[in-house]
């Protein structure tokens, strides 16, 4: 059943309907290496987003008609669970996961050498096992982590995050609750190469002032840096643990 929304987004003493702060992130835990049949993968429980990557290549491009005799492609392919939100999702594939896949793909091409790669492919299959908004930002977070787990050269790791507005103020990491208020919002997801300090994907959906879009841009970079850091030290960990397995 969809969850009907609250009467009020923020609470009394000003913290927001979950007890978290304006600026404050969700939970996040990260796992590296989740599938056993991948060259990469990862999973990414983010609130109550849980998501899994899974990557695969450099290898043969299918249908062979998309091989690039100069360059290597990234193909990406995201899908919500039919179990993933309230009302039953259709398991045919609609407009909105063509788009966020493309988006994905976009968001994740700058960190790779995909010129080192002529007439192959790099594919990676994102799956929503549960949705609570900012699905896009965590698709990124963890298919980013899937390729470094295949361990091809990259530029940096991409990290996704959501910042939006409500009633006019800014609020980090929407929930699903707070993406779908209407009532003076906007939303905006972002990534981010956080080493580079490039933006490969910001997105807004609302109205935002000059200063309201400076302000959500900051706080979406400072929200960025704290999951980069839990990003690179899921990786060491997966890391250190072969290394102690050998
Ligand atoms: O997930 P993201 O915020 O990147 O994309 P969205 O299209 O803005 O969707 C926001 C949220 O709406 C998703 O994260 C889901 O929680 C929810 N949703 C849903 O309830 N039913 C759908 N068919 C699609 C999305």
């Amino acid at each position: 059943m969809p969850e009907k929304l609250p009467e009020k987004i923020f609470r009394e003493d000003g913290l927001r309907l979950d007890g978290r702060t304006p600026d404050q992130l969700r939970d996040l835990r990260i796992e590296i290496g989740v599938l056993k049949t991948a060259d990469g993968s990862a999973m990414v429980c983010h609130g109550k987003n849980r998501i899994i990557a899974g990557a695969y290549g450099p290898r043969e491009v299918h249908p062979r008609h998309l091989a690039q005799s100069d360059t290597g492609i990234l193909q990406v392919q995201y899908r919500m669970s039919t179990f993933s939100v309230g009302e039953r999702k259709s398991p045919a594939p609609g407009r909105r996961e063509k788009e966020i896949s493309m988006v994905v793909q976009r968001a994740l091409e700058p960190v790779l050498f995909l010129e080192q790669y002529p007439n192959s492919t790099i594919d990676i299959f994102i799956q929503v096992m549960t949705a609570d908004g900012g699905t896009r930002c965590a698709s990124i977070t963890a298919a980013a982590l899937a390729l470094a787990d295949m361990g091809i050269p990259m530029r940096d790791l991409v990290t996704g995050v959501a910042v939006g507005k409500i009633n006019g103020k800014p609020i980090l990491d929407l929930s699903d609750k707070e993406d779908k208020w209407e009532e003076g919002a906007a939303d905006m997801p972002v990534a981010v190469m956080m080493n580079e300090k490039k933006i490969t994907l910001l997105q807004l959906d609302g109205q935002v002032s000059m200063e309201e879009y400076e302000q959500m841009l900051n706080m979406a970079l400072e929200g960025a840096k704290k999951i980069y850091e839990m990003q690179k030290e899921a990786l060491r960990k997966k890391y250190n643990s072969e290394l102690v397995g050998r």
